[in-house]
């Protein structure tokens, strides 16, 4: 009986643990991205998702294409740096996704891989940011004989 006792104090207590650093960061706030260290543009992006409200963690590599090649990230939808973002389901954001495509599509959970913004537009957010600059955001999936479909337009 006693052990039993103890046996769900100690179970309680790592459960308040795991709840309070989850409550720390909100997975569906979370960020996580890979990056090349020599690459500038891809801090100035993970700051202003920052900004925006959400946690952001950074992981400086050389070589990016695996990350790429298993978040089913194309060469022609790649941009620089790969991220993550949290939630029920993982989704992968490549390159410099603005923050109204990341909000839309983590309240409209659609059922895509990720967002893609290929190459490095200029007056993306990271590269400028210029709220008139005309680029698209592409959702893509994994399914083979899928295209990627525009998500949404910017600047327009
Ligand atoms: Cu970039
Ligand atoms: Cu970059």
């Amino acid at each position: 009986m006693k052990r039993t006792a103890i046996g769900i104090v100690l179970a309680t207590a790592i459960a308040t643990f795991g709840s309070a650093n989850a409550q720390e960061a909100d997975p569906e706030k979370s960020i996580l991205v890979f990056k090349t260290p020599w690459c500038g543009c891809c801090q100035v992006w993970a700051d202003k998702m920052v900004e925006a409200g959400y946690t952001v963690e950074t992981r400086d590599m050389n070589d990016l294409s695996l990350i790429k090649k298993q978040g089913g990230v194309t060469d022609e939808l790649a941009g620089c740096h790969t991220s993550v973002i949290g939630g029920e389901r993982k989704y992968v954001l490549e390159g410099h996704v603005p923050i109204e495509a990341v909000e839309k599509l983590m309240s409209e959970k659609p059922d895509v891989r990720g967002l893609a913004v290929p190459g490095m537009p200029q007056g993306s957010l990271g590269m400028g940011f210029d709220r008139n600059a005309q680029y698209n955001v592409y959702a893509y999936s994994d399914r083979s004989g899928e295209q990627p479909a525009v998500f949404l337009r910017m600047g327009q």
